[in-house]
């Protein structure tokens, strides 16, 4: 049996990820393809098969879909997971999850209520590097994680994006958050991830530095951040990103008892093991996909082997709710600048 998978958004993401994974993955029929600009789903179903619609409710109603995938802008995942999970489908959506907690939670409640699956596309847990470092941190080889520093940065979304020199990404109305919520997110799960462990605490500082409209005037949402985090069991870290980096920086270092592990931190070795009592072990164990060089994210697979085995999601609309809550942690810290209270 192949599982019969919508495609809700037919921009960036979807052409150099989802889709292309879809079709790699035996237990997948790509069944159809939405986007308002229907020229762009189109595209996109001559390619990969399936019908194409402008309006995702037209697509929920096309008989034997069996999931989805949301990949629009970021204030529509929500409607669209929930109209979705209602429809009986099962749903891998796009980071953020939602804009706001209560629009996450309804989310998780639609998932709750339906019986179906709700994932989040956290990838970055999936990335070679990442899955091998919290294999070392779970082995206690490095003791304890005392603090850690993560950063995601590059030249900005207008590189990325479909709508090539002007996107939503910069627009608070469709974007809902900025760089804190489109890449702070991504870092903010994947070490709560390796460390076992929920934020307690944060505080932070962010500013439009540098990114401007079509008016010239600077963009309403944040385009750079710097977060500073406490765990639970006491760990604290910064979290640093920005949509101004003129080259594209994806690390974290994790500073441990026994020596420092460094994530994506160099250029050859994405994993390295750096003991304080002997010599480092650098590791070549795959790259993490970026904005000049897509590689297999793996999540597409994750979320079809959740399907075929009838498993929830290890990253689930919960896990999705975590990141949010702690991303939305550091904007009240900065509309406060007082340290906030997570969870
Ligand atoms: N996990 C990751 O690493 C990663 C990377 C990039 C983007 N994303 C996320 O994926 C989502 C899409 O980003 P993108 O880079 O593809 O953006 P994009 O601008 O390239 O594409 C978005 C597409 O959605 C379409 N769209 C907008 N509203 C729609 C609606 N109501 N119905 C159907 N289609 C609609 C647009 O026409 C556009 O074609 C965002 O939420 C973003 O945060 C995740």
């Amino acid at each position: 049996m192949k599982y019969q998978i919508g495609v809700i958004g037919a921009g960036s993401i979807a052409r150099k990820r989802h889709l292309p994974e879809l079709l790699d993955n035996p237990h997948v029929r790509i069944a159809a393809v939405c986007d308002t600009v229907l020229e762009r789903a189109e595209e996109m179903t001559e390619i990969y098969g399936g019908k194409a619609f402008s309006d995702y409710r037209d697509l929920l109603a096309l008989k034997g879909l069996d999931a989805v995938i949301v990949c629009a802008t970021n204030t529509t995942h929500a409607e669209m997971t929930i109209a979705a999970l209602q429809a009986g489908k099962h749903v891998l959506c796009e980071k953020p999850m939602a804009t706001t907690l209560p629009a996450a939670r309804a989310m998780i409640e639609a998932a709750e209520q339906s019986g179906k699956f709700l994932m989040i596309a956290h990838n970055q847990r999936l990335a070679p590097a990442c899955v091998k470092a919290g294999e070392i941190l779970q082995s206690g080889k490095l003791g304890k994680v005392l603090t850690f520093q993560t950063v995601f940065g590059h030249p900005g979304s207008e590189y990325w994006a479909i709508d090539a020199g002007r996107t939503w990404f910069y627009e608070r109305q469709v974007a809902g958050l900025g760089v804190m919520s489109d890449l702070g997110i991504h870092k903010i799960d994947l070490v709560h991830w390796l460390l076992d462990d929920d934020f307690s605490e944060a505080a932070a500082m962010a500013g439009t530095l540098n990114k401007v409209n079509a008016a010239g005037a600077l963009i309403d949402v944040e385009d750079n951040a710097l977060c500073l985090l406490r765990t639970k069991r006491g760990v604290m870290g910064t979290v640093t990103v920005s949509w101004t980096y003129q080259k594209e920086d994806n690390s974290t270092i994790f500073y441990c008892e026994k020596g420092v592990l460094r994530i994506y931190a160099h250029p050859d070795y994405q994993l390295i093991v750096d003991y304080s009592n002997t010599e480092g072990e650098y590791h070549k164990v795959g790259e993490i996909p970026t904005n000049v060089k897509q590689v297999k994210s793996g999540i597409v697979d994750l979320f079809v082997d959740c399907l075929v085995n009838n498993r929830k999601p290890e990253i689930s609309g919960e896990e999705g709710y975590k990141a949010l809550e702690t991303v939305m942690a550091c904007f009240e810290a900065i509309k406060s600048r007082r340290v906030v209270s997570i969870g």
